[in-house]
């Protein structure tokens, strides 16, 4: 019976209402979006679309979880935004955040300033693998390696890396040891056929948050995996990647920090270019392996 039927309009509204978080309204057009495969506009313009009986039971269904385990929203939908991508979540790998966009986006301006034809680089700690799947997608002719310790969040990226039709060699792994040392031997990666080094460019969000603040974070946060959050060892990364010479001379490092970060890891990386986030906080770094200023560094320069 026709006034049985419920329309777009009126489920975006009872959603809105029934959604016990605060930002029901933003959830809602998400939610909507992504279950009715809708653009933001056709949610205003096709506001009597009648909305099925199935449709109507799995938004209530992602409403209700939602509600009750507060389980973010991404991996109810199992799917996050990253530039322009949508990319494939579940619960082995962090959500992208927006601020890992400002890290690729500076990543690509270094690699420019640069004019490396081919660049190698490595994405540590890939996760879903929206590094890794931006810049290779922006430079076709890098080789793009993208390595994790958790198997599953490896076969979440390559399922990415498929979606978007790009050619990354994933690896398994504890962070540098698929490259350095007793390990190193059995991997058969192109990159690793030559000498050292390896990469001109090493890039990554590690999980940098400590093991105080974890403590501390919104319940929705604690649902991601603790190991794509804590623990990022900055200092024996560093020192690691120079014993090795893993990384070209004049290549970079790009890496991802959290709060009240920046005073340690300007000790660990002099010279190092520092960057903010939207919220205006420190965010990132970029650190040259190379004393005589390759991009004109000034010790301590604020960044962008
Ligand atoms: C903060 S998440 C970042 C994921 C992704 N790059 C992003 O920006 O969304 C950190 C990633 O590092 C991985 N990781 C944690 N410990 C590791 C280790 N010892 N070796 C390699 N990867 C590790 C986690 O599995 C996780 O996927």
């Amino acid at each position: 019976m026709a006034s049985q039927q419920t329309t777009l309009k009126e489920i975006y509204q009872q959603l809105k209402s029934s959604l016990k978080i605060a930002e029901a309204e933003q959830e809602s057009r998400v939610i909507l979006q992504t279950i009715l495969g809708l653009s933001p506009s056709q949610l205003i313009t096709e506001d009597t679309q009648i909305i099925t009986k199935n449709q109507a039971a799995h938004i209530y269904s992602v409403r209700d979880q939602r509600n009750k385990t507060r389980t973010p929203l991404a991996y109810l939908l199992e799917e996050a935004a990253f530039g322009d991508m949508m990319l494939f979540v579940n619960q082995d790998v962090l959500i992208p955040r927006p601020e890992t966009e400002l890290l690729v986006k500076q990543t690509l301006a270094e690699i420019k300033i640069r004019d490396t034809h081919q660049p190698r680089i490595l994405d540590l700690g890939t996760g879903s693998g929206c590094i890794a799947i931006a810049l290779k997608r922006a430079l076709p002719a890098a080789r793009v390696y993208a390595s994790d310790i958790s198997k599953a969040a490896l076969t979440v990226a390559a399922i990415n890396a498929k979606q978007y039709e790009v050619d990354i060699e994933f690896v398994m792994g504890d962070y540098l040891e698929p490259f350095i040392g007793k390990s190193r031997s059995p991997v058969a990666l192109p990159v690793m056929r030559g000498k050292p080094p390896y990469f001109d460019v090493i890039v990554s969000n590690p999980p940098y948050i400590s093991e105080a603040d974890y403590k501390e974070l919104e319940p929705e946060v604690q649902h991601e995996p603790k190991h794509a959050l804590t623990g990022f060892p900055y200092k024996q990364i560093k020192n690691q990647v120079l014993e090795a010479k893993l990384l070209e001379e004049g290549g970079f490092m790009a890496f991802e920090f959290g709060q009240g970060q920046r005073p340690q890891l300007e000790e660990i990386f002099p010279q190092a270019k520092f960057y903010k986030d939207l919220e205006n906080n420190d965010r990132f770094l970029v650190w040259k392996n190379d004393p005589k200023s390759v991009m004109g560094f000034k010790p301590f320069d604020k960044g962008a």
